[in-house]
């Protein structure tokens, strides 16, 4: 049996809190405020974190502690200890299949990540017009020149391949440890250059203070907008890993009298801090400082990844040779670190399900994550103009997280008990938790999420006929465009059939894994 353990308690919580502390946080939460009005948006956030995020952390960690003891660190088998019904073994096939799925796409992100730590040390884009600079990532994301973007993803996919390989302690802490302090130092020092920005100064035109005035005074218009609040708790779910069995194939090397309540607490509000101080401190500011929240506004409805990659470098030039050194190096640097802190605990639970019921050796399991995510990643590359990476984000990154959370709750709250499962969570733990989260458990989040996924449905079906794709092509009349939109919905449908047979595919081996291992 696996009895591989965290190498420390500091340890475990900056390993979950990287797990949690991702491109999300970054790059999706600043894009996410903008377009759902920023203060309107931050009131649905913190209630969704409070009455959804809490209580679901404390149920996945005390989910893989719970079927740890029995050496289970994937979901499949976990959710089979609480419940020996067929079904939920199949439910748990959602904590292998998300995990694949968004690492496919989240690779390739983090793989830009490094590049542009590159250029932004060496100053690639010096004298260039915003314009240029891009043109500079279109060109490089959808492979129009080179093939350096697939050199770079098969560096970042071997690099993560032989993290997981050296093992949790050896690798994926240690990464932890020396990546989360660095990504902290980095954040404070551009979020103290943004708070310095003043209308007037290296071709600033509004102080700082607009685009945080922007998110931080609230706004009640809108509170009642249900795009409004399900963007929020899908948020919720992304930034904190929640819906996904990353965080219960961690938790799941905590022994059983070891303390989940504490540290469940400290990696969730660390993420917390991270995103709401840090990860509104540094995007918002500058790209508002500089363009106006008119403007801000308009580029992130042309995809939520450019301000990231075009406006700031960009903008990070106005600041001298060396600021822009400096910042393109800690800004690109800091989202290398929240990326694969990320990406690792992605492998982990695909790891752990073929060493625990195939008894796979590490490194094979370690590599045979890295040949999956370079199989199902592959589309998203190639691909990437014809929205096959947006695709794999919407199903498999939003509303498969939002699904599987529902069904886990209702399976530990009502079926496992919540008597029981109260008494899960407070064993060993090192703090009192108040009552009252036990009736929010019960009652609260399951009704929360079911109210969000209920209001998801229309924009889900939505989706799934290709509504917006096909509303393009009316009007259109240059058969060259007709054919580009034509091609997208081709492919569009094609990433789904992909999805699905990568969920079949999961499930056909839990079956084979049970046959063998669990069934008389
Ligand atoms: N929480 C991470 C982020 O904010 C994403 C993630 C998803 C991490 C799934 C692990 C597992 O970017």
């Amino acid at each position: 049996m696996n009895k591989e353990q965290w190498g420390s308690r500091a340890g475990l919580v900056f390993a979950m809190a990287g797990n949690a502390v991702g491109l999300g946080n970054f790059l999706r939460f600043p894009v996410q405020a903008i377009q759902n009005g920023g203060g309107a948006f931050i009131i649905p956030y913190l209630v969704s974190f409070l009455l959804m995020g809490i209580p679901l952390l404390l149920v996945e960690w005390s989910i893989g502690r719970f079927g740890g003891s029995f050496g289970h660190h994937a979901t499949p088998f976990q959710l089979h200890r609480l419940n020996k019904m067929k079904i939920w073994k199949y439910v748990g096939v959602f904590g292998l299949f998300t995990n694949i799925a968004v690492a496919s796409y989240y690779c390739y992100l983090e793989s830009w990540t490094i590049t542009w730590v590159f250029h932004g040390f060496m100053r690639t884009f010096e004298g260039m017009t915003s314009l240029e600079v891009a043109t500079y990532f279109d060109n490089y994301v959808s492979l129009d020149h080179t093939g350096i973007p697939i050199v770079v993803w098969i560096f970042t996919l071997i690099l993560n391949t032989w993290i997981l390989s050296r093992g949790l302690e050896g690798g994926v802490e240690k990464v932890a440890k020396i990546g989360m302090p660095l990504l902290i130092l980095f954040g404070i020092f551009l979020a103290v250059k943004a708070f310095l920005i003043k209308a007037g100064n290296e071709g600033a035109i509004f102080d700082a203070s607009e685009g945080l005035n922007f998110l931080w005074t609230p706004d009640f218009s809108t509170i009642w907008s249900a795009k409004v609040w399900l963007a929020a708790a899908g948020q919720i779910f992304f930034t904190l890993s929640l819906g996904m069995g990353s965080i219960h194939c961690y938790s799941s090397y905590v022994s059983r009298k070891d303390d989940i309540a504490l540290n469940a607490m400290s990696a969730g509000w660390m993420n917390e801090f991270v995103e709401v101080v840090l990860g509104s401190a540094i995007l918002i500011p500058i790209s508002v400082g500089y363009l106006g929240i008119e403007n801000v506004i308009a580029l992130t409805t042309q995809g939520g990844l450019g301000l990231g990659f075009k406006t700031l470098p960009f903008l990070f030039e106005q600041w001298g040779p060396l600021m822009a050194s400096l910042a393109g190096l800690f800004w690109f640097g800091l989202l290398f670190f929240a990326g694969i802190t990320s990406s690792l605990a992605m492998g982990t639970p695909v790891m752990g399900f073929f060493m625990d019921e195939f008894n796979w050796k590490r490194k094979n399991a370690a590599w045979f994550f890295g040949l999956l995510i370079f199989i199902f990643g592959f589309p998203t590359v190639i691909f990437f103009k014809y929205g096959v990476f947006d695709e794999f984000d919407y199903w498999a990154g939003t509303v498969a997280l939002v699904f599987f959370a529902l069904f886990e709750i209702i399976l530990f709250a009502w079926i496992f008990g919540i008597d029981k499962g109260w008494q899960e969570i407070k064993t060993g733990a090192d703090i009192r938790l108040p009552e009252l989260l036990k009736y929010v458990i019960k009652y609260v989040t399951p009704i929360f999420l079911l109210v969000v996924f209920i209001g998801s449905l229309p924009g889900i079906w939505d989706k799934l006929t290709n509504k917006a794709l096909y509303s393009q092509l009316v009007g259109l009349s240059d058969p060259a465009m007709i054919h580009e939109v034509e091609k997208t919905i081709y492919f569009v449908n094609a990433s789904r059939l992909l999805l699905l047979l990568l969920f079949v595919g999961i499930s056909f081996v839990v079956y084979k894994a049970y046959k063998k291992n669990y069934a008389k």
